[in-house]
């Protein structure tokens, strides 16, 4: 394979492809045991999610459908601003459904502590979240996941979804970028 243009704009390797795929691989086994039974809702919060999304139902064969939302409360800034933003709301009723909600990561909390709520006054039935990274050291709302792929230290984590300014969401690994390129 040749070698990406990106990964010199990183400073080191935090999750290997190998280590998501595997860890991937347990949470869809996690999930199949916990919703075998019913018929959940995968929603992915775009962007972020895409690739996570696209793996986790993948690796987890239950009976399911698949909705996304998207939000937005950092814009190009490296701190969220705290101000939800729906950006395309959800194109099916969720009244007494068991949702997935799938999140390439738990931040400081604001983006999945307002879809937790918005979810529960929609009518869902239950609200269960899966995050490939959890970053509790940034975390201003109180929010946990029920599935947490890697715990994060406080670096800036790019690749496998996340971005900076919109770029990198294609590096197929997480990595951490290098503090000159955005400080
Ligand atoms: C990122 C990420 C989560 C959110 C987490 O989204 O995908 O949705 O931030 O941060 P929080 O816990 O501090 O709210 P972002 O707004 O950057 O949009 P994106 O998914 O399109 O990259």
């Amino acid at each position: 394979m040749s070698k990406s243009t990106m990964d010199q704009d990183l400073l080191k390797v935090l999750f290997s492809e190998e280590q998501i795929k595997a860890r991937v691989q347990e949470l869809g086994d996690e999930l199949f045991e916990r919703f075998k039974d019913s018929n959940p809702l995968f929603v992915g919060v775009l962007k972020g999610c895409f690739l996570f999304m696209a793996d986790l139902i993948r690796a987890c064969q239950i009976k399911s459908e698949i909705e996304f939302i998207a939000v937005s409360s950092y814009g190009n800034d490296y701190t969220s601003s705290g101000n939800v933003q729906i950006t395309r709301d959800l194109q099916h009723d969720i009244t007494g459904r068991d949702l997935i909600v799938v999140e390439d990561i738990l931040d400081s909390g604001n983006t999945l502590y307002f879809l937790t709520q918005y979810f529960k006054a929609k009518g869902a039935r239950s609200v269960t979240i899966v995050t490939l990274l959890d970053k509790p050291a940034r975390r201003e709302k109180p929010i946990t996941a029920d599935l947490v792929g890697f715990e994060t230290p406080d670096e800036f984590v790019v690749g496998y979804g996340l971005d900076f300014k919109q770029q990198y969401r294609n590096v197929p690994y997480i990595g951490v970028m290098r503090p000159e390129l955005y400080q």
